[in-house]
């Protein structure tokens, strides 16, 4: 497969097979763990565009994407704002769909399927934690938390009983009959986290998640993050303004004027012959 604007840089000579990547990083990665980047991966957008409006409102947001996301792995959204990365956000995680291109789920394409199976997948696969927590405010953060799994309709009473360890695990444990008002910002976004997590997701994706929060109690959520990452083996894919947590990330994606930077840390396999 030959992705648009991307040339190929790195070569590997593998099972009598080359892959060829769209960076030296790329392909080092591969050498050292290539069962990881071998079949599909998780995500993959083929120029993906998205254009909102129409006539002399037209914008063209997304212009073009190509974005190759691996499983377990972590990515770091990153660009100016109103670059379009919320909007590329919601694409891969399936909470609004390209104007054109292709949006492949380990493979199968995902742009063509009922608004009810993209909302069975998004409520299975994904979890979600935004800079704004919208927690439902007449619940408690327990039920807050479970959200999920009555949306997704699991009865796995597993999962519910282990939310009561989360809540512990996170330092909410005395908080769990508490209402949002009654809790802090920190609070609040932890619980958003618990939520997200409720139907032990594949794939966490995080728009911003701690952009609300004062740097410490940021820092906090942003390790468990990462931790979920590195020890659970979640996928993990977050839109932050902050290079220090770019930098922490397997791959970067910058966007710019619709478009990914070519080259700049994305894990790209373009095309294997
Ligand atoms: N539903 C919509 N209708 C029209 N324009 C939209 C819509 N959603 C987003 N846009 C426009 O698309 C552009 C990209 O928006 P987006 O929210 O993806 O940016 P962003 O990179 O996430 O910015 P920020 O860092 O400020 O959150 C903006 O110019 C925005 O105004
Ligand atoms: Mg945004």
């Amino acid at each position: 497969m030959d992705l648009a604007g991307m040339k190929p840089v790195g070569e590997v000579h593998a099972d009598g097979k080359t892959f060829s990547f769209c960076s030296d990083l790329c392909a080092a990665r591969f050498r050292t763990d290539p069962k990881r980047f071998q079949g599909e991966p998780l995500i993959h957008l083929h120029d993906v565009w998205k254009v909102f409006g129409e006539g002399e409102a037209k914008t063209e947001v997304l212009r073009g994407i190509n974005v190759h996301i691996w499983e377990g792995d972590f990515t770091a959204i990153i660009g100016a704002s109103g670059s379009g990365k919320s909007t590329l956000l919601n694409m891969i995680g399936l909470l609004d769909t390209p104007t054109s291109g292709g949006l492949f789920l380990e493979g199968t394409p995902i742009t063509k399927i009922s608004d009810d199976d993209r909302a069975e997948l998004r409520s299975k696969k994904f979890g979600f934690v935004f800079q704004q927590y919208n927690l439902v405010p007449w619940l408690d953060a327990y039920d807050n938390a479970l959200l999920p799994l009555i949306f997704a309709r699991n009865g796995d009473g597993g999962l519910r009983a282990q939310m009561r360890d989360r809540f512990r695990e996170i330092g909410l444990g005395d908080r769990m009959d508490h209402r949002p008002y009654e809790l802090s910002g920190g609070e609040q976004q932890r619980v958003a986290l618990l939520r997200a997590l409720a139907n032990d997701p594949e794939i966490i994706i995080g728009d911003e998640p701690t952009g609300n929060l004062d740097s410490v109690t940021g820092n906090r959520i942003l390790e468990m993050l990462i931790d979920l990452n590195k020890k659970e083996k979640k996928t993990l894919i977050i839109v932050t303004h902050d290079p220090h947590i770019a930098e922490r990330a397997d791959q970067i994606i910058t966007i710019r004027d619709g478009k990914t930077i070519p080259g700049h840390r994305t894990h790209a396999k373009i095309y294997t012959q």
